[in-house]
């Protein structure tokens, strides 16, 4: 067999050890056996090999890591970038469309390519493909490329759950989340799921992340809401000094009002962001 062919077979597989199901629902890439998937080198694998290759900076390579989200999406984390395959194309929509309306927010995960391929009909960002048109009706992959961050909240492999973030690092963290959320809001969004689990670390910037639960109905718009309820979870070994900060900033429901509402308390307190 050749390199490339087996190189697809090998990340399918990687990706089957975590769920057989949804990959095969995610990309068209395995035939079942009896209860058994085998991985397959397809069209649609072909063409997510090309957007690797195009996302990266070594050529092919493999995921560092393969995780699923929510049972609805495969995540393929690279040395620096996070490849996500949606099972449907109107989620990957959602996602495309509040990502390419927030691109200048320093403070929203930065969407580096996106690709939807189904029924012959493409729609990307940069990428061009190599696919005999012969193939090309087979194509089935919803693919967005963002940039990796650091979570705040990781998970060993035995479950255990660690924060990583100083209390003195809450203000900011409110603050450059604030702007993200005034960005989304701004947009005719919300992102539906603003928990210090979808919160990263890019250099000195926080920045949030999946937007898998992304609403354009501004009726109901709980982020702020989320994101303190979130914070005194999180911090809730932290003392009255983040309680009085949290119940202080608790009253905004608008994301612009947050914001003076945090700049009035750092004043207030002489804390510097
Ligand atoms: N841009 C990224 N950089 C680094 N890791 C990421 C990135 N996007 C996702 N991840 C990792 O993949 C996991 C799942 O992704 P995501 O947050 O989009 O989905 P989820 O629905 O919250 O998943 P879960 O079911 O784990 O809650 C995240 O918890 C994070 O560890
Ligand atoms: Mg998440």
């Amino acid at each position: 067999m050749n390199s490339r062919k087996q190189f697809g077979i090998d990340i399918i597989n990687d990706c089957l050890l975590d769920d057989c199901y949804l990959t095969q629902k995610c990309i068209d890439c395995c035939n079942k056996e009896g209860r058994k998937y085998i991985a397959k080198y397809t069209p649609s694998v072909e063409i997510l090999l090309q957007v690797i290759e195009q996302s990266s900076e070594k050529g092919l390579i493999k995921p560092n890591n393969i995780v699923t989200s929510s049972g609805s999406v495969l995540v393929m984390i690279f040395d620096d970038f996070v490849l996500k395959l949606y099972q449907s194309s109107s989620t990957w929509n959602k996602v495309v469309d509040i990502l390419e309306r927030t691109y200048e927010c320093p403070y929203v995960i930065n969407m580096r390519n996106f690709v939807s391929i189904e029924n012959g009909n493409k729609d990307s960002c940069y990428l061009e493909f190599n696919l005999a048109s012969y193939f090309r009706n087979q194509v089935k992959i919803h693919a967005i490329v963002t940039d990796k961050l650091n979570p705040i909240v990781t998970y060993s492999p035995s479950d255990i759950r660690t924060l990583k973030l100083e209390y003195t690092e809450v203000f900011k963290l409110f603050q450059e989340i604030g702007i993200a959320l005034d960005c989304i809001k701004e947009s005719g969004f919300s992102q539906g799921d603003c928990t210090f689990d979808n919160i990263g670390r890019i250099g000195d910037k926080f920045v949030l992340f999946d937007f898998n639960c992304v609403r354009s109905n501004l009726r109901i718009d709980d982020d702020i809401a989320f994101l303190i309820k979130s914070a005194r979870f999180n911090l809730k070994k932290e003392g009255k000094k983040i309680t009085d900060f949290l119940n202080y900033v608790s009253s905004s429901k608008y994301p612009k009002f947050f914001l003076s509402k945090i700049s009035e308390y750092c004043e207030e307190y002489d804390i510097k962001i």
